[in-house]
């Protein structure tokens, strides 16, 4: 399969990020079958996802965007064709890649801090320094003064902040989001995309971010990829013209995009 011919863009990050931090992971789907085994959900997927830049899918509900993005995390092995970051077949999951859920990605019985120092308990990171850097990435999301807090006791938006931070926590070099705002009220959504914008200025993590908000899509990515309805539909790709700029929402190029991928999604 095919890919639908695409224009460059800069990774959102690399030019802010800290000299130190990790580049972000290349993600490449070749030929790719994806989904259980006996239920293939996509077939023929042909997808390259650039280091450093900010990949937003959007598609019909059903479509396997959720699929594709536990395909990528490592979850599910892809049933044909082959799948690898930086070039090497996935392997499972780990390898520096981070997923942020819809809602309740959360362990309910662990408070705020004990949450985002899971990952790093399980990557053998030291005792103090899991604690420096739950606190650092809970002050860096708003939530200081939350670390005690056991999920229930936080709002919606707080619980996908601490998601947030414990996926950064971890410092990954591919961060793969599955809706994580899609639960949220409007205004909380805007001021979370705005979080996202600012903590993803300081690493240079490769973003792979689902939604059903084409809005969303069009302020977050570098490129859009639309999953079409067919299963064996080629993955179409978009350049977002001017990318985390909110005055670019009412400009000619970016209506032009969104009327594309609305019609492309409406039929
Ligand atoms: N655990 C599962 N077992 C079997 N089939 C599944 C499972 N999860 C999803 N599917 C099927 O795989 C297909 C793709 O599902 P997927 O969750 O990837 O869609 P999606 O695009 O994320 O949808 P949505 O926008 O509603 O989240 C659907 O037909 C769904 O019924
Ligand atoms: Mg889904």
């Amino acid at each position: 399969m095919t890919l639908s011919p695409t224009s460059p863009t800069t990774s959102v990050n690399s030019a802010a990020a800290p000299p130190g931090s990790a580049e972000g992971a290349g993600l490449t789907l070749r030929d790719a079958v994806l989904g259980r085994p006996g239920a293939p959900v996509l077939s023929g997927v042909g997808l390259e996802v650039r280091p450093g830049e900010v990949l937003t899918v959007v598609g019909a509900s059903g479509c396997g965007k959720s699929t594709l993005l536990r395909t990528l995390a490592g979850l599910l092995p892809p049933l044909g064709g082959e799948v690898t970051a930086d070039g090497r077949p996935l392997g499972g999951p780990g390898g520096g890649r981070a997923l942020v859920f819809q809602e309740d990605g959360l362990l309910p019985w662990r408070t705020a801090r004990a949450n985002v120092e899971l990952p790093l308990a399980i990557g053998r990171v030291g005792r103090a320094e899991r604690r420096r850097r739950a606190a650092e990435w809970l002050a860096r999301v708003g939530l200081a003064g939350y670390e005690g807090r056991l999920p229930h006791r936080l709002s919606g938006g707080q619980r996908q902040r601490v998601q947030l931070a414990r996926a950064l926590a971890g410092q990954p070099r591919a961060l793969l989001m599955d809706e994580p705002f899609g639960a949220l009220d409007a205004q909380t959504r805007a001021g979370m995309q705005q979080l996202l914008v600012e903590v993803l200025a300081t690493t240079r993590a490769t973003v792979v971010f689902v939604t059903h908000d084409v809005d969303e899509a069009l302020f977050l990515g570098d490129r859009v990829a639309l999953l079409g309805a067919a299963p064996d539909a080629p993955v179409r790709l978009f350049a977002v013209p001017r990318p985390r700029d909110r005055a670019a929402h009412e400009t000619p190029a970016t209506a032009a995009v969104r009327r594309d991928l609305l019609q492309s999604l409406g039929g």
